[in-house]
């Protein structure tokens, strides 16, 4: 099968130009200057298909390098599984996603990958990842770290946060950071000071203020900053390369692009919620409203400008990516175990579907230019966790994810038209988008066109991923 992807504008990261993209089978053939021949042939008459991206920009699929479908958290499990949630994902201009396989203390890792795969085998709509959460740092998971690039798994994620439940401590940090500099495995760090935390929280509780936006007073911005400054130190002595995931808070990126100036190799992601949303507007909604919003790291003030910054150190590299951390939970018989009580509303927001879209509206706005808009959902992630050539970047022998995206469309989120998030809401309710994903093809297979959806459960493959390009 032959594809001609006509008229549209191509965006890569490193830049833009009027050209035709020749899919053919699951790859890219060609990126030919418009109207070119090809051995005198003129393309178009001699493909199966054409896609006519007249106006329109023509991208590298998305890739969201941080999602948990039916993550088991808080008393129950996420809400969206492999099927549903890459669905949503490829409705969104996302064609691979990387989700975390997890091992909890006491727990074989091989055991834990095996359990993930079984989940997502023959269910996704676009290709799938797998990162690796080591809940247990001890003898046996060290030892197992040792063989997870052999399984197509070169990054792995530790707790600062969540006591008793995946929380490491900095003994257990030390000991697999060593293991990383040894294997070249890539650390990933959700960053806060889980015990002093989880002592704020309770002191809330106890003095009756147990609203949604108490979930954020307790995780302070010192929690954060303090555990991403420790983070640092310690892959500092180590040698590990560390990558932060969620950073939401302006002291947290502070802390990050002082590293770097230091020559560090350390790099932060943040997601669609820390440069919209807020502490005020939303974990302070009326009544259990704010539990819409309840993740972690929190939304952060706005007052305090974290919004912003998050914002400029995308702009300024101090931030080099925007995953969603896709984590939803319905509000009827999820969110609402946690009423009257912030610390058992599970933590999560989905968005995988409007990652694509939030971030172009920040071209729209200025804050970022088209091209970063296309490294910072496609390219990166494809560097940061060995990915690219076959993805985030359309250049001949890249996988065909495409996706056609229509600058005069428009989308809105919410008000009646239906995500396909398996939720009972949207934390992006009202949001409107000065664009729109018109056409996603997956290695050549057109999975949405039209308004309509083409995919079925097994279209994505399991991606073996290799080192990260940003290792040294
Ligand atoms: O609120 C969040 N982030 N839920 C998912 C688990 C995690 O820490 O990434
Ligand atoms: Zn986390
Ligand atoms: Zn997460």
């Amino acid at each position: 099968m032959k594809t001609l992807i006509s008229g549209g504008t191509v965006v890569n990261a490193t830049g833009r130009s009027r050209a035709d993209v020749l899919v053919d089978g699951e790859t890219v053939a060609a990126v030919l200057a418009p109207g070119s021949t090809l051995l005198g042939f003129d393309v178009s008459a001699h493909v199966d298909r054409v896609v006519d991206a007249t106006g329109k920009y023509v991208i590298p699929g998305g890739i969201d390098a941080h999602t948990h479908m039916e993550l088991p958290f808080g008393g129950t499990s996420a809400s969206d599984t492999f099927e549903t949630g890459t669905r949503a994902a490829a409705w969104g201009g996302t064609t691979t996603i990387v989700d975390f396989a997890v091992q909890r203390a006491g727990e074989r890792v091989q055991d834990a990958l095996e359990a993930w795969h079984a989940k997502a085998a023959g269910q996704c709509a676009v290709d799938y990842g797998f990162h690796q959460i080591v809940g247990g740092v001890d003898a046996a998971s060290l030892q197992a770290m040792e063989g997870l690039l052999d399984e197509g798994v070169s990054s792995f994620k530790l707790f600062m946060a969540y006591p008793g439940v995946f929380l490491s401590d900095d003994g257990q940090i030390l000991r697999a950071m060593q293991k990383a500099a040894e294997t070249g495995l890539l650390t990933m760090m959700h960053a806060e000071n889980g015990p002093a935390i989880d002592v704020l929280a309770q002191q809330l509780v106890e003095a009756g203020r147990t609203d949604p936006y108490f979930h954020g007073v307790a995780r302070a911005w010192q929690m954060e900053e303090e555990a991403t400054h420790r983070a640092i130190m310690l892959a500092d002595l180590t040698g590990a390369p560390l990558y932060v995931v969620h950073v939401s808070a302006k002291q947290a990126v502070e802390q990050l692009a002082a590293a770097r100036d230091r020559g560090q190799n350390v790099f932060g992601e943040t997601c669609p919620q820390y440069l919209y949303l807020s502490l005020e507007e939303h974990l302070g909604a009326p009544g259990f409203e704010g539990a819409k919003y309840v993740c972690s790291t929190p939304l952060r003030s706005r007052a305090e400008g974290h919004q912003d910054h998050m914002w400029r150190g995308l702009r300024t590299n101090d931030l080099q990516m925007v995953s969603t951390d896709h984590c939803p939970f319905c509000m009827k018989g999820q969110k609402d175990l946690g009423l009257g009580d912030f610390t058992k509303i599970p933590n999560g927001i989905g968005s995988v579907e409007h990652r694509m879209d939030l971030m172009y509206q920040g071209v729209v706005t200025g804050e970022i230019s088209l091209e970063r808009w296309v490294e910072i959902t496609s390219t990166t992630p494809a560097r940061m966790f060995g990915m690219y050539g076959t993805k985030g970047v359309l250049v001949p022998g890249a996988d065909a994810d495409v996706v056609v995206y229509d600058p005069a469309g428009h989308t809105s989120i919410g008000y009646g038209r239906t995500h396909h998030m398996n939720m009972d809401h949207s934390a992006w309710e009202g949001f409107e988008i000065d664009g729109h994903v018109d056409v996603v093809m997956s290695r050549g297979k057109v999975l949405v066109d039209q308004g309509g959806y083409h995919g079925r459960p097994g279209d994505g493959r399991f991606v073996r991923r290799g080192l990260s390009q940003y290792l040294v």
